[in-house]
């Protein structure tokens, strides 16, 4: 099945989270508010995450921040985030929306866009109408962190890979297959079709899901270059993964591109 941001995938949001539960959250908001720390002035109270998913770093943040926000494309994801907060007793405002030209009267400290969610910002008009939308909702000197995938995947066109594994929680399984060796990838537009294939056992409820969509990766000059064309931010700093420890180089500890753009 074909689709636009693998939508019939993220639908599965309970699966998608059970999938991708091995992220030490705790650690990547320290992260990001020590990142803040060192290149904002002010004082961290508002918090927006763009392709927030399962919106676990919204939960992790609104544990002690102000205002946090979480805003998704995908329907299911939205409402599954938004009973995970109610669960966990903090308040996330979940809002179902297009990131590239998201608006809102509300005003945020520091925005984030993780796990690779930039993919799907497929043209260079996207990308910088996205950003603009960003500083707008940003206060002034406000950040915007986004982890990226490494621009070395960009140069191993050749070596198709897929990613696979399984994971088990409250006797739920889930195996994941990202990418497939047939995934064709057009080195003009940086855009790959990445496979993706699910298998679920949930009691009685077992079975499998394919999707197909874009995705996109970037070089770390052209998405500087991208920034520049904004007019709306600059770049402030780099890591290689979502650690302040790991500078961003072709060591092989640098696995992320995270730039960390201020709003001009
Ligand atoms: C790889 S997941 C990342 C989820 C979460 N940030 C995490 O760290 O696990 C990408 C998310 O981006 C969302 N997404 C894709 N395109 C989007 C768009 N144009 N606007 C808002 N969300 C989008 C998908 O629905 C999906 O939940």
């Amino acid at each position: 099945m074909k689709s636009q941001f693998h939508e019939d995938f993220y639908s599965f949001a309970k699966y998608y989270d059970i999938a991708f539960d091995f992220k030490d959250v705790p650690q990547e908001c320290r992260f990001l508010e020590d990142v803040f720390q060192k290149h904002s002035k002010s004082h961290l109270n508002s918090f927006i995450e763009f392709g927030a998913g399962p919106a676990l770093h919204c939960l992790e943040m609104a544990k002690s921040l102000q205002s946090v926000t979480a805003v998704d494309l995908s329907a299911e994801m939205t409402t599954y985030a938004q009973d995970k907060a109610a669960k966990a007793g903090v308040v996330v405002h979940c809002e179902c929306a297009d990131m590239i030209k998201y608006q809102s009267e509300n005003r945020y400290d520091l925005a984030v866009l993780l796990m690779d969610s930039t993919s799907y910002l497929l043209s260079n008009e996207a990308v910088i109408e996205h950003l603009r939308s960003v500083a707008q909702i940003l206060n002034p000197g406000g950040l915007y962190i986004l982890e990226m995938s490494h621009p070395k995947s960009v140069f191993e066109i050749s070596k198709s890979t897929a990613s696979e594994w399984e994971m088990e929680k409250d006797g739920i399984k889930v195996k994941i297959q990202w990418g497939s060796p047939s995934d064709t990838f057009d080195p003009v537009s940086q855009i790959t079709n990445v496979s993706l294939k699910m298998e679920y056992q949930d009691g009685e409820r077992v079975g499998t899901l394919k999707d197909q969509s874009p995705q996109r990766c970037f070089t770390a000059t052209e998405f500087a270059a991208l920034v520049a064309a904004s007019g709306v931010f600059e770049i402030v700093d780099w890591y290689g993964a979502m650690s302040t420890g790991v500078p961003f180089n072709n060591a092989e500890a640098a696995w992320r591109m995270v730039p960390v753009l201020r709003k001009s």
